[in-house]
């Protein structure tokens, strides 16, 4: 596991961009999974000047993304896939065929799983993944649990997330009580792995998920046993480093 210390949430999301940019250079045609929140939305608007100056090309890129929460609609602006469609996908020159998404309103949302987890296999795998942390420690939406999920699942929301995504919606009572996630056997799967965790809020845990032992009641400890991850966070959540 390869930790880089930033000074600032603004270093980390250059950074972020750099390193997601290489990945495209490398691979125009990569499959990328992105993650939603406050944490990587620096990152996406300098992805979006740099397609935007000519220097990045979305054509031949494919996404798929961690989760979604159950019962919003592509078009409730609460839904992950709005948020991305506002943060990143509508500003660059992404082919809208190959977004892929997590239905959150699927009438039989265990079917719904397994088919974006074929999917995901159908496209040969996900080559970069890029995650943020929750300040439980959980990924996507894995939340602290007795056992680590292997694919992708319908999962209830904690009170600790619903209280961390609250600041989304109008009130906590808004914010939905399930989602559909990507599993921890999902995620691990993926070729590369950039990790961003920013703000003092995400200090304790991170020392916690990087440093501590790997289990399931810290679900971004998983990330140690992964192969080629790289963890980008700002001073305030890396202060426990030397
Ligand atoms: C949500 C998402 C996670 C994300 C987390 C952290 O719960 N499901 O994928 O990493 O929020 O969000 P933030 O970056 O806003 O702290």
């Amino acid at each position: 596991m390869n930790i880089v210390k930033t000074q600032s949430y603004e270093e980390m999301s250059r950074k972020a961009a750099n390193i997601m940019s290489a990945q495209m250079i490398h691979k125009p045609d990569s499959v990328l999974g992105l993650a939603t929140g406050s944490t990587p939305e620096g990152a996406y608007q300098i992805l979006i000047e740099r397609c935007q100056a000519g220097d990045l090309d979305f054509s031949e890129i494919t996404t798929v993304n961690l989760d979604e929460y159950v019962g919003l609609s592509p078009d409730n602006p609460e839904s992950y896939r709005y948020f991305m469609e506002d943060r990143l996908f509508s500003h660059v020159n992404m082919n809208a065929a190959r977004v892929h998404f997590l239905n959150g309103i699927a009438s039989d949302p265990i079917s719904e799983c397994a088919r974006f987890e074929t999917l995901i296999k159908e496209l040969g795998g996900i080559d970069f993944q890029l995650l943020g942390m929750g300040p439980n420690g959980h990924i996507a939406f894995n939340e602290p649990s007795s056992s680590f999920a292997r694919t992708c699942f319908k999962v209830g929301l904690t009170e600790s997330t619903i209280e961390a995504n609250k600041r989304f919606f109008d009130t906590a009572e808004d914010v939905p009580r399930e989602a559909l996630t990507m599993g921890i056997g999902t995620i691990m799967a993926a070729r590369k792995i950039l990790m961003l965790v920013s703000g003092s809020n995400k200090a304790e845990i991170a020392e916690e998920a990087f440093t501590g032992p790997i289990c399931p009641e810290v679900p971004a400890s998983i990330l140690q046993l992964h192969p080629n991850v790289t963890v980008l966070g700002d001073v305030a959540a890396l202060s426990w480093m030397d």
